[in-house]
């Protein structure tokens, strides 16, 4: 019998992991995977291309109706565009990075990329990763994750990927901006990063990403089965 083509949502703060895991989710169940932390960097990119004051959200939705966010597969990373540009190293910038916080916190915002984000899940078979998924974007998504790592652990991690990236922020540095995001993402007013109540919480401090992926596998495996 077919297996069924589930929504899974993985939530937490930066740097947990969420994306590469959720990739390699997506692969081992042939679902499509949506960054939705991409999105908004997208627009922030956006928005600082064209001068706009981020902290106006009539500006920067004006500015958002000439954008359209777009994904192709790549290696090692998903790519992604704006209208035709290819924008997958540019919205991983420090500049965007230090950014984004400010657009993710524009409700005007928020709206638009969660109704795009609703249209790609609609048909399911879809790993979606974000802050918000399964409280605002899929409340109902059968599979909801709540991923963490320590602080420290999580600078350490994005150290070791921006070196590899030629990206080099002090190691104490990127744990403050990982605090002061974690802060700005779980205190702003509208979708603030929390645990749905219904998700799975997976604290990857000290495990490898393949155990992450195994222990979310098997919770999906086992809802697919649950639910045929
Ligand atoms: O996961 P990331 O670091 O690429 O996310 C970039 C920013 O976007 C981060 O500050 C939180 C915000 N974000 C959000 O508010 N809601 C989402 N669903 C995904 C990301």
């Amino acid at each position: 019998m077919a297996k069924q083509a589930l929504q899974v949502a993985i939530d937490g703060p930066a740097s947990a992991g969420k994306s590469t895991v959720a990739k390699l989710v997506a692969k081992r169940f042939g679902y499509i995977y949506v960054d939705t932390g991409a999105m908004y960097r997208a627009v922030t990119y956006w928005a600082m291309q064209h001068d706009v004051d981020l902290t106006d959200g009539h500006a920067v939705i004006a500015a958002m109706k000439t954008l359209k966010i777009s994904f192709k597969p790549g290696e090692p990373d998903q790519l992604v565009f704006a209208n035709q540009e290819d924008i997958t190293a540019a919205i991983r910038q420090p500049d965007v990075t230090n950014n984004v916080s400010t657009i993710a916190a524009l409700p005007q915002v928020r709206t638009i990329l969660t109704d795009q984000q609703r249209e790609m899940a609609t048909a399911g078979g879809i790993v979606m990763d974000g802050r918000d998924i399964g409280t605002t974007v899929l409340p109902d998504a059968e599979v909801k994750i709540f991923l963490v790592a320590s602080a420290a652990e999580r600078a350490k991690r994005r150290y070791a990927e921006n070196i590899k990236k030629g990206i080099d922020t002090p190691l104490d540095q990127l744990q403050a901006e990982i605090e002061l995001r974690d802060h700005k993402d779980s205190t702003r007013k509208v979708s603030p990063l929390t645990q749905a109540a219904d998700a799975t919480l997976v604290d990857t401090t000290p495990m490898s990403i393949d155990e992450v992926v195994a222990a979310i596998a098997e919770i999906i495996t086992k809802k697919q089965s649950s639910t045929i």
